[in-house]
């Protein structure tokens, strides 16, 4: 049952052509199948075994002989002479009982496809591996309004469409989509002069809230060709919307399928963070075109040779569109609050792991934002300019072929001459390394000496030093740079680096632009935090000193039960107050460490975190910081409202964002006054939403909350909006029974993941109030997980990550979360998916 990288063997046979027709029924699709099989030359075995799941044979065929293979519940086999054959089959699928939105599915009457990972396998018997890769013709019946598939159209008719790829794919690059949709179009003129037809497919009514993802689209087309060189290669692009998806979207070729909420957008149902989350998304799956499906994975241990890529290079293009500062300090609160979590406990796997039972349970944040930076720290090492190289080679040597990460490694050493042995450790070993530095001066010469240590995680317990690209600049005593910044190569367990030719000795700023994804850990103090925070000219840095003040100081409250700490409120009023700064920076630096980024913290100086003691600190210093920033909030609020039309770029973003950041704070003390003006006022969903927040936070949001249903009870992703706030705002004491009573509204439903993770969701991103001492935030939790698992495996399993931080809580929660782990264990007919998940949580 469990599948090893190490047991990779080529494939039998190679697909030369697939013919599919689909004759479709809510209940009960006809699938025919007519596919030419090839030995391959570089596989032994002749064996034939095609994957297939949930699905009945009604007849097959090879060389139009009807022959009767072995059926199992995975699949068959069959007897099949040396030479190329015909494979024939017609299968019957069931859509509308696919509630695992796996396969062949139906959302809001429409019906849609999701094949990545092993999903092609619930619509037809095939080999359902990355490495084979073929040719798609589709022919679409049923009568459904709007019939569509991969590539460009080919003929349309009385009740039937046909679709031709004309570029190889593997499987789970196949999709369909029929039903009664509208399209947004619009046209994209490629760098060689060639017109691409664009179109976003929605639901009737959802036609005005495409026009930002249409341009978001064309941006990234453009922003491909000028940064990577990379043209597409069709002549129609089709970005469909629909309400059921497990993920956020799909990259399917030439027909991308995305999860409404994350392309739908209107600034009077959606965020500005919703806008910069649409934008990103849409650009993601654009730019796997390229990374992912020109050129694949050989196999699914490699996910993350086009995830890490994908992701990095959306990255980039939302630092190009907006601001590259605050996207990296976006990114790496997100990676800290995911991937480190990840990485530091039962669940912690390879950038590349090395065996899975499920590979949908690793779509990680280890194998999407670590590999992320595992690419982004090659860039650095090799350089922009080899970097730029190397991509240019990987794009020709590669494509149209099923790699690994050995062959994008080769690459790189290829036009650097460069060995990447040791580089390779970050794709093949799991667990966070700790950076440790310490310093000296000594007749002008300033030292940093180093020292890398990784932990064991599961399965790994020795842990070789690695290479670690370390950005440092130094500052000196009145603030100005005396050493612009250097990229470190870290190679050894313990290593020093020199800085000659100083007058006096620098304050250091280590870790720049967090170069690496490492714990840096330096015995340092609150004043030179505090300088860091004020004269850092490295944005990242500067933002991480301002985080790390709050920190220590909230340790200080957790644990010694102290007061807040004066030089923080001082020093974060005056960065809030530096018009110089980018408004969204400070927004950011306003932020505080959360709760469970707390709670690691205290665990990781050896104490045991208390949930309650850790949000009653925030507390505590938020209102110590409203009291101490009054004049500064009101002055902010005042100062950064837009006038201007709304526009969901950087600049008003900003702007908002420093706004509402204000406004939380004004809310403390006027008991909401302010706030309900802002909700009365506001003409977009940032204002509108910030404003129920801090209404909420103040206890004055029930007129509030009644309001904003009836106002948007037709909207589903304002109302998962709705349901989530209520949650994540609640009590401590009250997070479990908010939960358990929006479970209970009719507008509940757990076959919906985006209503379902709304509220079970906001439960688990709720430390105080789902580890309440009670259990209750657990069994809660645990009751859904159990209730959803035989609808949606991959879902539930997912949303198992809830419990991975057990080990770090007190005996007696750590007994009850036991308990509904356990409980949970012990389900019949318990799904795979979830089974791997509670299984490597509970194992020690
Ligand atoms: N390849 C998609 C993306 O990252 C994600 C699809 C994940 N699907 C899944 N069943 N795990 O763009
Ligand atoms: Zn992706």
């Amino acid at each position: 049952q469990t599948v090893h990288l190490s047991d990779y063997t080529p494939p039998n046979w190679l697909v030369r052509d697939v013919h599919l027709t689909f004759r479709l029924d809510p209940t009960r699709t006809r699938v025919l199948s007519r596919i030419t099989f090839a030995p391959n030359p570089d596989a032994a075995a002749r064996d034939f075994a095609l994957d297939g799941e949930n699905m009945t044979l009604i007849s097959a065929r090879i060389d139009g002989t009807p022959v009767k293979p072995d059926v199992t519940p995975h699949g068959l086999t069959c007897a099949v002479s040396d030479g190329a054959f015909v494979w024939e089959a017609e299968v019957e699928i069931n859509p509308s009982a696919n509630t695992a939105l796996e396969g062949l599915y139906m959302s809001s009457g429409m019906y849609c496809t999701q094949c990545e990972a092993e999903g092609f396998r619930k619509i037809t018997y095939y080999p359902d591996r990355p490495d084979v890769m073929a040719v798609f013709d589709v022919r679409i019946e049923g009568g459904e309004p709007v019939m569509l598939s991969n590539g460009n159209p080919v003929a349309a008719g009385d009740g039937f469409a046909e679709w031709h790829d004309p570029w190889p794919k593997p499987a789970y690059l196949f999709a369909l989509v029929a039903g009664r949709l509208v399209n947004h179009p619009g046209s994209f003129t490629t760098m060689s002069g060639r017109e691409v037809e664009l179109n976003i497919w929605v639901r009737p009514g959802d036609e005005g809230k495409c026009a930002f993802g249409m341009q978001a689209l064309k941006d990234s087309m453009r922003w491909d060709e000028e940064v990577y060189g990379r043209e597409y290669d069709l002549d129609l692009f089709n970005i469909v919307a629909v309400d059921d998806f497990n993920m956020g979207a799909m990259e399917n070729k030439g027909l991308n399928i995305f999860n409404s909420s994350a392309v739908l957008a209107s600034p009077e149902t959606s965020t500005d963070a919703n806008f910069e989350r649409i934008e990103a998304i849409i650009a993601h799956e654009y730019f796997h075109n390229w990374t992912g499906n020109r050129i694949t994975c050989r196999d699914w241990f490699q996910l993350c040779l086009k995830e890490g890529l994908t992701v990095f290079r959306d990255a980039e293009f939302t630092a190009d569109m907006r601001s590259a500062p605050v996207k990296r300090i976006e990114d790496v609160i997100a990676l800290r609050a995911r991937q480190f979590r990840e990485d530091n406990g039962p669940l912690a796997h390879p950038v590349r792991p090395e065996s899975f039972v499920e590979i949908n349970n690793f779509y990680t944040a280890t194998v999407y934002e670590k590999g992320a930076e595992v690419i982004g720290m090659l860039k650095t090492l090799v350089g922009d300019e080899a970097w730029a190289k190397a991509l240019t080679l990987y794009f020709k040597r590669h494509d149209g072929q099923a790699c690994t990460i050995e062959d994008w490694l080769k690459v790189f050493e290829d036009v650097t001459g460069r060995d990447l042995a040791q580089f390779k450790r970050w794709y093949t070993d799991a667990g966070t390394p700790r950076l440790s530095v310490t310093d000296d001066f000594r007749d002008g010469t300033y030292t940093l000496h180093f020292k890398q240590q990784t932990p064991p995680t599961p399965g790994q317990d020795d842990k070789p030093p690695r290479v670690i690209p370390i950005k440092v600049g130094l500052l000196g005593q009145n603030g100005g740079e005396v050493q612009k910044t250097v990229t470190l190569e870290m190679t050894e367990a313990e290593q020093s680096f020199d800085f000659a030719g100083l007058a006096a000795h620098p304050i250091p700023s280590i870790l720049r632009e967090f170069s690496a994804p490492v714990i840096l850990e330096r015995a340092t103090n609150d004043a030179e935090r505090a300088f860091l925070l004020a004269h850092d000219t490295d944005p990242f840095n500067k933002w991480e000193s301002g985080r790390a003040l709050a920190r220590s100081g909230l340790l200080a409250m957790i644990e010694g039960g102290t007061a807040p700490d004066p030089a923080y409120l001082e020093a974060v009023q005056t960065m809030a107050r530096d018009a110089d700064l980018d408004p969204a920076f400070r927004a950011l630096a306003l932020g505080l460490p959360s709760q469970d980024d707390l709670a690691q913290a205290v665990a990781d100086g050896g104490g045991t975190p208390d949930p309650q003691a850790i949000y009653d600190a925030l507390e505590t210093l938020k209102d110590a910081r409203a009291e101490a920033m009054e004049d500064t909030a009101r002055q902010l609020y005042a100062q950064y409202q837009v006038d201007a039309p709304y526009r969901p770029d950087a600049g008003q973003s900003g702007a908002r964002a420093l706004a509402n950041a204000a406004l939380a704070m004004i809310s403390r003390r006027d008991g909401g006054a302010a706030a309900q003006a802002q909700y009365d006022a506001a003409g977009n969903m940032t204002q509108q939403l910030g404003a129920l927040g801090c209404l909420v936070q103040a206890g004055a949001g029930d007129l509030a909350l009644g309001l904003f249903y009836d106002q948007w009870q037709d909207d589903r992703l304002v109302i998962d909006k709705w349901f989530g706030l209520q949650v994540s705002l609640a009590a401590p004491q009250d997070t479990a029974d908010v939960a358990a009573r929006l479970t209970q509204h009719p507008d509940f439903t757990m076959k919906n993941p985006n209503r379902f993770r709304a509220v079970l969701g906001a439960l688990a991103g709720s430390p105080a109030g789902f580890h309440h001492a009670s259990g209750k935030g657990y069994a809660l939790l645990a009751d859904w997980l159990i209730k959803l698992d035989p609808l949606n495996p991959q879902t539930t399993a997912r949303m198992c990550s809830a419990f991975e931080t057990w080990r770090r809580y007190d005996a007696e929660r750590q007994a009850l979360i036991r308990a509904q782990l356990e409980r949970i264990a012990s389900q019949p007919g318990l799904s795979r998916d979830t089974a791997e998940m509670v299984g490597r949580i509970l194992k020690t």
